[in-house]
């Protein structure tokens, strides 16, 4: 794409800055009463400022005049109102940063909501570090464009039309000439508007990259020290950080020209004003003093415009970043059936399904069926698709095609469905570790689970001898990621987790793939008589697996089938 047709492709979605701007006043309702005291208290301190000039030419008159009685009166007044309107702006600072914080994490709250709400497969697609970049600094300029921008809007808009009614009042045509060049600007403001947002669309992208890069690297620091990727990371972050100041310099630039064209088009109205002036005194028409309020005016009339001018670039800040927030809204919610079958002795039956994350099918056609108190090992080659079964029948994705149907003994049946997580528990590959103690992390299996459940659960594990030996026991506080214990003993804190839950349904894959024979055996004894005794799919490359499982299944040529 050429770099107008780039600016075009972003400027041909126009309509979507009407839906962005609806979507941040839907979000503003709750505020309003706090946006109006603001907005009150402004106004207020304006004409205070105006009322402070006419006091203090009263106050001159009066001690030329030499009246002295009246004077104290109003000194009086004149500190009164000093003290009123600095309490005023004292609280106009108080509300406005509550407003901010609040707002803040209403919408930021709303959107992390959300993010735990998507389907899995559409959310994993983005990188921690671009959401986090949207949670903090997009959600943050959304924020300041509600709780500082437009109030500021309303009332330069306000001061806008006082001043307008006021100059019209004196002499229309100028009022009405001033009024002239306000379309010039909007219309330069547009145009210019244009390329802003492709900027500002840019400059957070490029945002979102730098932080990306810096989350992972720093999360993976082990990494780079053992590739010794040090310079070379710190390259990247630098190579990284000049994309980002180009955008930004190229941005800010454009803001400059666009508050330069605005400032000449005012002055040049303010040089036809101080013209006509000029005539209509060399023919008699006005007085000097006339003169003077017009010069005065159309001068008042300047900065409420180049003001507003000043925030469009604001404006399409807040509404670029209200249109990364809602491209996150816009993904799809998982959808939950309201309903859910007694969990006890859950089987499911797989009938015909076909997926793929691509347009390469992962399975095609595929059945199998798992049934109540079955424990069944799942083997296949690496990346044959036995995480991706997991994940359909956790229904993480919602664009298989087929069918996955839980039942009971009872004869109840639900699809796959989020509804289904409440009696499935899942120990997925890899390091799922919480930082926190091993008793939180345990509890997040079951957050009413007791501490003799916990400890139950830790010995099904095989992992309770060692946590005693820890100097804090379950109050062992572990990092992210499981920093402080041994891969193989997060393994076992994982299961317990999962076990602590007392699901009919259990699903570990290769999750006990960094444990020695014989902790693994125990481990699977554990499970075996665990009770009650769920359905159980293992997913393992190992053979001495298979002396506990009832059933061994095979996933070949994008199908399930038992194994010979
Ligand atoms: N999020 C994803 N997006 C796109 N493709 C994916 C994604 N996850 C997995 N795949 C692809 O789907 C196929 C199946 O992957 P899956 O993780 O199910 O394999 P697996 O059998 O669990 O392998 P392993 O034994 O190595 O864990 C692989 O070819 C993989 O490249
Ligand atoms: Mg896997």
């Amino acid at each position: 794409m050429g770099k107008m047709a780039k600016i075009k492709h972003y400027w041909n979605k126009r309509d979507d800055a009407g839906k962005y701007f609806k979507w941040v006043l839907n979000y503003t309702k709750p505020y309003i009463p706090q946006l109006s005291l603001l907005l009150a208290f402004d106004l207020i301190a304006t004409l205070t400022s105006v009322g402070m000039a006419i006091i203090g030419k009263e106050l001159i008159d009066k001690a030329t005049g030499g009246n002295l009685s009246e004077l104290w009166s109003i000194i009086i007044i004149y500190v009164l109102i000093i003290l009123a309107s600095q309490t005023l702006s004292v609280v106009s600072e108080l509300i406005s940063v509550v407003v901010y914080e609040k707002f803040g994490f209403g919408i930021r709250k709303r959107v992390y909501r959300r993010i735990l709400d998507t389907s899995w497969l559409d959310i994993a697609k983005y990188h921690t570090g671009d959401l986090m970049t949207r949670l903090t600094s997009d959600v943050g300029s959304v924020s300041d464009g509600i709780s500082r921008t437009i109030p500021k809007i309303i009332k330069l808009f306000v001061e806008l039309v006082v001043t307008f009614v006021t100059l019209a009042y004196y002499d229309l045509r100028l009022a009405i000439f001033a009024l002239l060049v306000a379309p010039v600007a909007m219309l330069a403001s547009v145009w210019l508007g244009r390329k802003l947002k492709y900027l500002t669309i840019k400059v957070q992208q490029t945002e979102s990259k730098y932080r990306s890069f810096m989350q992972e690297s720093l999360a993976n620091i082990l990494i780079e020290k053992s590739f010794c990727l040090e310079d070379y990371s710190e390259k990247r972050l630098t190579q990284l950080r000049d994309e980002r100041i180009y955008w930004v310099l190229k941005k800010n630039r454009t803001n400059l020209f666009a508050s330069t064209v605005m400032g000449l088009s005012f002055q040049f109205g303010y040089i036809v004003a101080f013209a006509w002036g000029a005539i209509c005194i060399a023919k008699g028409s006005i007085t000097y003093g006339t003169m003077t309020v017009f010069l005065t005016l159309v001068n008042r009339i300047q900065s409420p415009v180049l003001g507003l001018a000043q925030l469009v670039p604001k404006i399409i800040t807040m509404l670029a970043s209200a249109g990364r927030i809602i491209e996150l809204q816009n993904l799809p919610k998982e959808e939950y059936l309201g309903r859910t079958i007694h969990p006890e002795h859950i089987g499911v039956k797989v009938t015909n399904v076909s997926f793929g994350y691509t347009d390469e099918l992962v399975f095609d056609g595929a059945d199998i069926e798992f049934k109540p108190g079955e424990f069944t090992a799942i083997v296949g080659k690496s990346g044959i698709g036995k995480t991706t079964l997991v994940r359909l029948i956790m229904a993480f994705t919602q664009k298989m095609q087929g069918s996955i149907t839980f039942y009971n003994e009872k004869g109840e049946e639900m699809p796959a469905s989020p509804d289904a997580r409440n009696f499935i528990s899942y120990v997925p590959q890899g390091n799922t570790l919480f930082s926190g103690s091993i008793k939180d992390n345990v509890l997040m299996g079951n957050k009413d689970a007791t501490d003799e459940e916990i400890i139950i659960a830790l010995k099904s594990a095989s992992a309770y001898d060692f946590v005693m030996e820890l100097p804090q026991g379950v109050d062992t506080i572990i990092g992210e990621k499981g920093v402080g214990i041994s891969e193989g003993q997060a393994q076992r804190i994982a299961i317990a987790r999962a076990l602590v839950r007392r699901a009919p349904f259990l699903i570990l894959d290769e999750a006990t793939s960094s444990l020695d024979e014989s902790t693994e055996l125990s481990v699977l004894e554990g499970i075996r008589k665990w009770n009650p005794s769920p359905t159980c799919l293992l997913i393992t490359h190992r053979r001495s697996v298979l002396q506990y499982c009832d059933r061994e299944i095979q996933i070949v040529d994008k199908k399930m089938r038992d194994a010979v």
